[in-house]
C-alpha cells in the first residue's frame, strides 16, 4: 500500500499557505492513486519536545548496551524514523523563518537524522542508511526568495542525502504576503508543478 508522509511545520493551520499547497498536492495524488495512505505529523500545530540529554546519550551509545531507560527515550525517535521507512513519498510542507527552516522542522530533523540508525560513519564520512524515496517540500515565504539568502533548500537537500534520501525537490511559493496577485501567480506554478508530481509518482508506484 504507497502511504505517503506529510510533515506541516506551519502552525497556521487552515490560513497556512503551505499546508493549503500540501492539502491541494494531496487530493490530487488521492484522485490518482489508489489506495494512498496518508500519514501526517502536525509539527508546526503539535511540536515534538525538544531533543534532550537522556536522548542524546541513548542515541550515542552502542545498540547492544541500551537498557529500558535508553529504549524509552529514543522510542519517538525510533517511531519516526519507521514513520520515513514505510513511506513511499515525503511531502514536507513549510514556511520560511528567518532565511532556513523553522525550527519545528529542524526538530524534527533531530530526531530522524541518527548516526548509526539512519546514517553511517566512517573515515570516509557520513553514508545514508535509509533506501531512497521521493522527497518534496513546498515552501511558503513572504518576500521573494534569493538563491544567495535561501539557507533552507541547500540545507534540507543535504541533510536529507546524508540519510540516503538523494532525490529531492524544493518548490518555492513565494511573496504570500506582497498581494493577491503575487499569490494567484505561485498557485499556477503550484498547479503546473502538481500535474508533473502526479504523473512522476504514478510511473513510480506503478499505478
Ligand atoms: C518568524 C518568521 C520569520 C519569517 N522569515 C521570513 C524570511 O526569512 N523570508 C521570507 O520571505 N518570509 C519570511 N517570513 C514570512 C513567512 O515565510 C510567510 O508568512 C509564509 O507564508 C509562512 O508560511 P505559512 O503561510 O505556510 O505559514 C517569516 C515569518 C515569520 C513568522
Amino acid at each position: 500500500m504507497p502511504t505517503l508522509l506529510h510533515l506541516a511545520a506551519s502552525p497556521r493551520g487552515a490560513l497556512s499557505f503551505s499546508n493549503s499547497a500540501a492539502r491541494s498536492t494531496i487530493a490530487r495524488l488521492r484522485d490518482s492513486i489508489p489506495n494512498l495512505t496518508i500519514v501526517e505529523r502536525q509539527l508546526g500545530q503539535t511540536p515534538l519536545p525538544p531533543v534532550d540529554q537522556h536522548l542524546v546519550a541513548a542515541s550515542l551509545m552502542p545498540a547492544a548496551q541500551r537498557g529500558a531507560a535508553e529504549l524509552a527515550a529514543l522510542a519517538l525517535s525510533e517511531q519516526l524514523i519507521v514513520e520515513l521507512e514505510v513511506a513511499s513519498i515525503v511531502l514536507i510542507s513549510t514556511p520560511m523563518y528567518n532565511f532556513t527552516v523553522p525550527a519545528a522542522l529542524k526538530n524534527w530533523l533531530d530526531y530522524v537524522v541518527r548516526p548509526h540508525r539512519t546514517f553511517a560513519l566512517s573515515a570516509a564520512g557520513k553514508a545514508g542508511m535509509l533506501a531512497d524515496l521521493p522527497v518534496r517540500v513546498l515552501m511558503a515565504s513572504g518576500g521573494p526568495v534569493h538563491p544567495l539568502h535561501d539557507f533552507a533548500t541547500p540545507y534540507l537537500r543535504h541533510v536529507f542525502q546524508t540519510i540516503g534520501l538523494a532525490d529531492f525537490e524544493a518548490i518555492h511559493l513565494e511573496q504570500m504576503l506582497r498581494g493577491e496577485d503575487a499569490v494567484a501567480r505561485s498557485q499556477q506554478q503550484l498547479t503546473r508543478w502538481q500535474v508533473g508530481f502526479v504523473e512522476q509518482m504514478q510511473v513510480r508506484l506503478r499505478v
